[in-house]
């Protein structure tokens, strides 16, 4: 299969070149194949959600397991609606305060929605991305657009159209390339309902975003560690995900301590002989002088939105650089900070 690629410029969708590349991108997700988008968090691979031949593809191209449930991207709240059977007051406020953005919703889905979209769950999970090429897609789509993130299953989300092609050329219908996405990790998935909200997966919009919000309880249900209970209702969430292909070592702590430990590791994969790749924040700097390594400067240690936008980018530039591990300082803290732990732990359980 030849995969097709088609500049949008999401500065200007007005432009002649961009309208031309929604309208085809539009046409060939209408026309039941697959199209690589941006989003605000990272790239999706999108196909008609009500297509159930289309969304096939998508499980196909990404090598992604049928018991792994997909998000649906709408263009607006009558597609949401379309789609549900019942949507709670929270549910509502939460779409007020936070649609077009970074939230999926997991909902009580309808008849409308295939199985294989929802692996056979009862909820279908549900957003409306706030991306300005993603929504003139939407809309131009006029359907519902089935999309998990567009990297071969397991491994780091892509947040340009190089990272998708690297994985996916060959196997998908198009690439819309609309530049480098805006936050760099997924959007937070939250279960809705009457008595409160349940967190599944932490991501761009923040525990705390959710608590001013939801009313009632808010419980985080991440099996972000090892050992930690699976929610076997949120089964994707539970893997080796995100993962680069050199081994990931994580240095955990805080301060001095956490900056010493990380050179130290630094030193002994050196010792060892590993070809080292090293995530480095600007306070790490020192830490790590003399060592033989290939560096990505991952950003400003106190500014966990740019640690967060450049993490994936990251890991896939020392993968392709040929490092076999590579050593990455975790962030402390509340916020998006959240979001970068649980990518982390994911991508470096073996
Ligand atoms: O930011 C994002 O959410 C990106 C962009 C492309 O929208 N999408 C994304 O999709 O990260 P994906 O498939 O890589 O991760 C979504 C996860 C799934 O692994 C699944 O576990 C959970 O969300 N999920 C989706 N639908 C669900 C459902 N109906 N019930 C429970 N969990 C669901
Ligand atoms: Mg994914």
């Amino acid at each position: 299969m030849k995969t097709q690629r088609l500049l949008a410029d999401a500065g200007d969708l007005e432009n002649p070149a961009s309208k031309q590349s929604i309208r085809q991108a539009a046409e060939i997700l209408r026309g039941g194949g697959t199209v690589a988008f941006p989003t605000e968090t990272v790239y999706g691979l999108g196909a008609n959600a009500l297509d159930a031949r289309a969304v096939a593809k998508i499980f196909e191209a990404k090598q992604r397991p049928n018991w792994d449930p997909l998000i649906v991207h709408v263009a607006d709240v009558a597609m949401l609606d379309a789609l549900t059977v019942q949507v709670p007051e929270s549910a509502r406020r939460l779409i007020e305060a936070f649609w077009p953005g970074p939230l999926t919703l997991l909902l009580p889905k309808n008849q409308q929605v295939p199985d294989i979209v929802t692996a056979g769950l009862p909820r279908v999970g549900l957003r409306m991305p706030a991306h300005p090429v993603a929504r003139a897609l939407l809309q131009a789509a006029r359907v519902p657009v089935a999309a998990p993130s567009a990297n071969t299953f397991g491994r780091t989300s892509p947040t340009t159209a190089e990272h998708v092609a690297q994985d996916l050329e060959g196997r998908i219908d198009a690439i819309l390339d609309g530049g480098e996405t805006t936050h760099g990790v997924e959007s937070t998935v939250v279960a809705v309902s009457d008595e409160g909200c349940v967190i599944f997966r932490p991501g761009v919009i923040t525990l705390e975003q959710i608590r001013a919000v939801c009313g009632g309880e808010v419980a985080l249900r991440t099996s972000g560690l090892p050992g930690e209970e699976v929610p076997a209702e949120s089964p994707g969430l539970s893997l080796r995900h995100y993962a680069p292909r050199a081994r990931l070592v994580l240095i955990e702590g805080e301060g001095a301590e956490q900056q010493a430990a990380f050179g130290e590791a630094a030193q002994e994969c050196e010792q060892q002989g590993e070809s080292l790749g090293l995530m480095l924040p600007d306070a790490f700097q020192n830490a790590v002088i003399g060592r033989t390594a290939r560096v990505f400067h991952w950003g400003k240690w106190s500014d966990p939105e740019q640690l967060a936008q450049r993490l994936y980018a990251g890991l896939r530039w020392l993968d392709a650089g040929g490092a076999t591990v590579i050593v990455c300082p975790v962030p402390a803290g509340e916020g998006i900070a959240v979001a970068i732990r649980d990518r982390l732990r994911k991508a470096a359980r073996r």
